[in-house]
């Protein structure tokens, strides 16, 4: 049976680790990203490693009408997608004041907007087949707010809270989704999101094939939501929601702070 997985920001980090792990089951591959380059490298490394097909399109999911465009290529190739993987994503820091407000919308576009309309655009196909499985990259940040880096730690609840309804709304079909829900982890986010510095993300950062593997090996089982390590899931599951918020906005900021 047909096993296809289209991937946003397959190109690099936990992405392209995805896409290594679909692959190694067998299954083909739709990756999207905005450096096409880089995504013939992966498509050349999975194909002749794997022996499966890897189609590439080079997108900048922040543009209105990607989503739309990524839909009606995908259709055009023939191909129904059986796993949808949303992981594209960025953050930034600093105050919410001090920010460029064009970082930040395009921040809000690719995180959530984007995640939503792939997710609508492709969702139908798969109730419509009665089959899929969706896993939509949140992270830890999901659970608390994140004063210095206020606009990705809402998107990524935004995410979560999203995923998790919907998986309720789908629950008696045979289409499941997951949230992977990552503390810091060693890509190339550290630098575009300009927090390698910083307090909170210097400490227990995770291996991204341990990360991705963790998310896809839930997927497959139709998990809810999913933490790379215990630690993390002991945190959100237990001393995130029975902490004051004004502590828990303070000790986040300080995780937030930088040196
Ligand atoms: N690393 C962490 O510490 C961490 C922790 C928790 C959650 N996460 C989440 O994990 C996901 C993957 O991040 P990562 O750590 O693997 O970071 P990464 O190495 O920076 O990878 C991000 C991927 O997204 C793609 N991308 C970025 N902007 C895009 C756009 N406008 N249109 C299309 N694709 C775009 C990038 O490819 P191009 O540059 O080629 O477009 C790249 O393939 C993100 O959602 C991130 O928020 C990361």
């Amino acid at each position: 049976m047909a096993n296809t997985a289209l991937i946003t920001g397959a190109s690099g980090g936990i992405g392209r680790d995805l896409a290594a792990l679909h692959a190694q089951r067998g299954g083909d591959l739709v990756l999207v990203a905005r450096r096409g380059d880089a995504l013939q490298d992966v498509k050349h490394e999975l194909e002749a490693k794997h022996h499966v097909t890897v189609h590439c399109i080079a997108l900048d999911l922040i543009e209105n009408d990607a989503p739309r465009q990524l839909f009606e290529r995908v259709s055009a190739l023939g191909l129904e997608i059986d796993v949808l993987i949303n992981n594209a994503g960025f953050g930034g820091h600093g105050n919410f004041h001090e920010r460029d407000w064009a970082d930040d919308e395009a921040m809000i576009r690719l995180n959530v907007m984007a995640l939503c309309e792939i997710t609508h655009l492709f969702l139908k196909g798969m109730v419509a087949r009665n089959r899929g499985r969706i896993l939509n990259v949140a992270s830890m940040a999901a659970f608390l707010p994140g004063p210095g880096m206020a606009v990705y730690y809402a998107t990524k609840a935004f995410v979560a809270s999203f995923s998790q309804a919907i998986a309720e709304e789908l629950r008696k079909t045979n289409i499941t989704v997951t949230t992977l829900c990552p503390g810091p982890v060693k890509t190339g986010f550290g630098e575009r999101t300009n927090v390698s510095d910083v307090k909170g993300f210097q400490a227990n950062v995770a291996d991204s094939m341990d990360v991705a593997r963790k998310g896809y090996e839930a997927m497959l089982k139709g998990k809810l939501v999913v933490t790379n390590d215990w630690k993390l899931s002991f945190l959100r599951k237990f001393v995130i929601p029975r902490t004051p918020m004004r502590l828990l906005l303070k000790v986040s900021r300080k995780t937030m702070e930088k040196g």
